[in-house]
């Protein structure tokens, strides 16, 4: 039932706590991301979202700024006559009023609870912050057949190109210690003989 659903499905999940939304068919990579989310997570209250540039406007939510590009005067959802090609990306973080909001959204023409009304309600709060994906950064759809091969070439590209890989979880959890080196050597070897069971072995074996 749209995208503000999720927090009416969630709420037992989510209880008291502040909460981020990541849609499934997003994909964000970049320098500096890990730091943007850092900062959005630091807030306690109010909600963060992620603008970037794109060139169908019409088929996102969009941001509507003053002339100093500063402050947001608008949000609207798909508009026909967008105000600005600044379209609001798929990971959001909310304090926990997000619930409330959820409930006092209606359904909108497509029969969705929109988290852009979502948004607007932090908006006119006060309490909406908008960081942005600037050049450089890579916001993807893979919601379609064609993205998401798009979206897998994009990545492959990279990650031949450097050896590492994109967002390896194994990775990342033994990166932060939250796994051991034999925790990883397991799932490397789970993972059987393939490039990515092989990467997670080299990684174990680094000094
Ligand atoms: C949804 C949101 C839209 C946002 C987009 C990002 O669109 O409604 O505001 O810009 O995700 O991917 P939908 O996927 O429902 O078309």
């Amino acid at each position: 039932n749209g995208i503000g659903h999720a927090f009416l499905i969630g709420e037992k999940f989510i209880q008291n706590s502040n909460v981020c939304l990541i849609l499934g068919d997003n994909i964000f990579h970049g320098q500096g991301l890990y730091e943007k989310l850092i900062k959005a997570t630091a807030r306690k209250i109010g909600a963060t979202i992620y603008g970037y540039q794109v060139n169908d406007p019409e088929r996102y939510g969009i941001v509507e700024f003053n002339d100093d590009n500063n402050k947001i005067l608008s949000l609207e959802e798909k508009p026909k006559e967008p105000k600005s090609n600044f379209a609001i990306t798929g990971i959001y973080f909310y304090d926990n009023n997000v619930i409330k909001y959820a409930k006092e959204t209606t359904p909108s023409k497509r029969g969705e609870l929109e988290i852009t009304d979502i948004n607007i309600k932090y908006l006119n709060n006060g309490n909406l912050n908008l960081e942005r994906f600037g050049r450089g950064f890579a916001w993807l759809d893979t919601g379609t057949h064609d993205s998401l091969m798009d979206a897998s070439h994009y990545i492959q590209t990279i990650e031949h190109r450097q050896g590492l890989k994109v967002a390896c979880i194994e990775e990342i959890a033994y990166r932060n210690n939250w796994i051991s080196k034999n925790e990883l050597i397991k799932i490397a070897n789970n993972t059987g003989k393939n490039d990515y069971g092989q990467y997670l072995i080299d990684i174990s074996r680094e000094l």
